[in-house]
């Protein structure tokens, strides 16, 4: 029987060679992990995301489409939406580009700053 078998794991080498398997697998999982949000709808960065959570209670977004942007009735979910997505469409909105809204969203953006646009798309794409 060969000391590297699968199912014998009794011998110093064995032990040592699942010793260095599991932490390579640890590191590859922990690098997948941290790089995730990177990696997701577009650039997510947690400032970013801090802010856009922030301004959302300023805003008072949740009044309307409930915490974490989880929408209700004919007011759209937004959390998980596309970034360039979610940036476009706040942009529309301020600048009266899109108007199907009965007014409640061409009113809200039209307070918002680049900036808050920005983050507020950052906010709703982390969410999911
Ligand atoms: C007064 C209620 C109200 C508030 C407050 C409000 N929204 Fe909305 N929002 C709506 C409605 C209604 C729609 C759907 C308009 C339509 O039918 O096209 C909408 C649509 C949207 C959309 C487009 C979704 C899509 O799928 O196209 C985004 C993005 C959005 N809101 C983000 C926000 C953000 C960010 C805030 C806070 C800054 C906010 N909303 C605050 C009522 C509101």
């Amino acid at each position: 029987m060969n000391a590297l078998h699968w199912h014998a794991p009794d011998t110093p080498l064995r032990a040592s060679v699942i010793r260095a398997s599991a932490l390579g697998f640890g590191v590859v999982i922990g690098l997948a992990l941290a790089a995730r949000p990177w990696l997701q709808l577009g650039p997510s960065y947690p400032a970013k995301v801090a802010a856009g959570k922030k301004k959302t209670d300023e805003v008072l977004c949740p009044m309307c489409h409930l915490g974490e942007f989880a929408g209700q009735n004919e007011i759209p979910r937004v959390a998980g939406q596309h970034y360039q997505y979610v940036k476009k469409q706040l942009a529309d909105f301020k600048a009266r580009r899109r108007t199907n809204d009965a007014g409640n969203m061409t009113s809200v953006a039209s307070t918002l700053s680049d900036e808050d646009i920005e983050n507020l798309a950052q906010y709703a794409t982390s969410l999911y």
